[in-house]
């Protein structure tokens, strides 16, 4: 079963000296989205791997230590990627177990070889044809929303697209109701801040009853689709199985339904919001992209770059290792720091400066890399491509409004604005 304990190393697992390094790991503050990038540039060139006590993990920040973690999966294992990053209370781990919470690790929190013989038949649904298909459905449901902007001067491109346009593309390859966005987003933002956020014991309580609650949905939909199969993820899962424990279990296929139910649209919401946040406070982007839509796709590549819906993902270490000269001991937790790496100098020249024609933006770390790298990044990029064409066509006087007050998503991982106000323009 998915643990449901935190999984932090205590300070004993932490550096044996007070040195430079502990001066970032007590500065560092992981639930903020600020001051995290001009910590992060300095902490590559003075400490690229620091103790960070507050949540009791390693912190790698420097994009040539990251990569070849993320490649080597004998090493750094990935069981850790869902944990708790905070202590749940033992109030809320009961109300999960005694709701039957028991979810079980796939892909993205588990190792070889069950990670292997997952992905491949989740890759036989979710990989790029099958995405392309979902084209005109995009397409028309972005339209949808913006002609529903039409005459309104001022709207919140998060409450008005962004948050339900993702969930509702996840929705259709599920066979899901468009009436079921606005419980399953909660489910999912709850879920995401049981996770990755920092909770009172009374919040804890309310998202746990919301993970069972999200639970209970994904198994009925799997034991609807048993009965009466459609042209859904979930049936193709149990086509694939044919009835074969081997191949996947039935509890496999209700974690990956309650996996991607999480993984396929708070990231993208969360994306389309940090894009036109990036593309709007940069007008000469704007006006590029409006000018010339063929530089959309490596626009997009930089906002991932620059700023990335989700920020950093972790490992835990299944040996002694040492990191950027540090010595990290064996089940150690690392928190690598994606995001600091996609603008790491030594890799993007002039990296805290957003380029929309950088010619290597791709080469970011948003969606990870190795065995487990973002399955649905081919559909990432798709939804916003297409976002992005619409809205640059329909909205090119599109802008910021002035001295706006952006919150972000509080979490260790994902980061997003919680609103995003423009004026539409003529
Ligand atoms: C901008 C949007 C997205 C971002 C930034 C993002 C980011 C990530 C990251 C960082 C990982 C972990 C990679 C690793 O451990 O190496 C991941 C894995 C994953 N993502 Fe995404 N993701 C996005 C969109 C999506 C979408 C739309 C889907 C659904 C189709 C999706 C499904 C998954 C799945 C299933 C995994 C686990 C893959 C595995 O372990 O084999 N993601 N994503």
């Amino acid at each position: 079963m998915t643990k449901l304990q935190s999984t932090r190393n205590s300070a004993a697992d932490g550096p044996t000296t007070d040195g430079r390094a502990s001066e970032f790991g007590r500065a560092y503050r992981p639930f903020e989205h600020d001051p995290s990038f001009s910590l992060f540039a300095r902490a590559r060139v003075e400490a690229p791997v620091f103790w960070c006590d507050e949540i009791g993990y390693w912190v790698v920040t420097r994009r040539e230590d990251i990569a070849p973690i993320f490649q080597d999966p004998d090493t750094f294992g990935a069981e850790i990627a869902l944990s708790p990053v905070a202590d749940l209370a033992p109030e809320a781990i009961t109300v999960m177990r005694d709701g039957g919470f028991d979810s079980v690790p796939v892909q993205v929190n588990c190792n070889p070889p069950t990670h292997s013989r997952v992905r491949e038949i989740a890759g036989t649904y979710l990989n790029a044809k099958q995405y392309r298909t979902l084209e005109p459905y995009i397409h028309a449901k972005t339209v949808a929303f913006l002609d529903a902007m039409e005459g309104k001067g001022q709207v919140d491109l998060v409450a008005d697209l962004a948050y339900d346009l993702p969930a509702l593309v996840i929705f259709q390859m599920m066979g899901i109701p468009d009436a079921d966005v606005n419980r399953i987003k909660r489910w999912a933002n709850n879920r995401l801040l049981l996770t990755f956020g920092q909770l009172t014991t009374g919040e804890q309580m309310a998202c746990a009853r919301d993970m069972v609650a999200y639970w209970d949905y994904c198994r009925e939909l799997v034991a609807a689709r048993l009965v009466e199969p459609q042209d859904d993820y979930p049936s193709a899962l149990l086509r694939e199985r044919n009835g074969d424990d081997d191949v996947l279990t039935i509890k496999e296929i209700e974690s990956l339904v309650f996996g991607l139910l999480l993984a396929g649209h708070e990231t993208t919401t969360n994306q389309t919001g940090n894009a036109f946040r990036m593309l709007l406070s940069h007008p000469e982007a704007w006006q590029a992209i409006c000018d010339d839509p063929k530089l959309i796709p490596n626009a997009i590549e930089e906002t991932l770059r620059f700023q990335a819906s989700v920020v950093c993902w972790r490992r835990r270490t299944k040996r002694a290792v040492t990191i950027g000269g540090v010595e990290i001991p064996a089940g150690a937790n690392l928190l690598l720091a994606t995001a600091s790496a996609s603008r790491d100098e030594s890799n993007f020249a002039d990296g805290e400066r957003f380029d929309i024609h950088r010619r290597n933006a791709r080469e970011h770390l948003a969606f990870g890399s190795g065995i487990h790298f973002c399955i649905g990044a081919p559909l990432a990029r798709l939804e916003l491509r297409v976002i992005l064409e619409e809205a640059t066509k329909r909205f090119p006087n599109m802008r910021l409004v002035d001295d706006q007050e952006i919150e972000m998503v509080r979490t260790i991982a994902f980061r997003g604005p919680t609103k995003l106000l423009v004026e539409l323009g003529a």
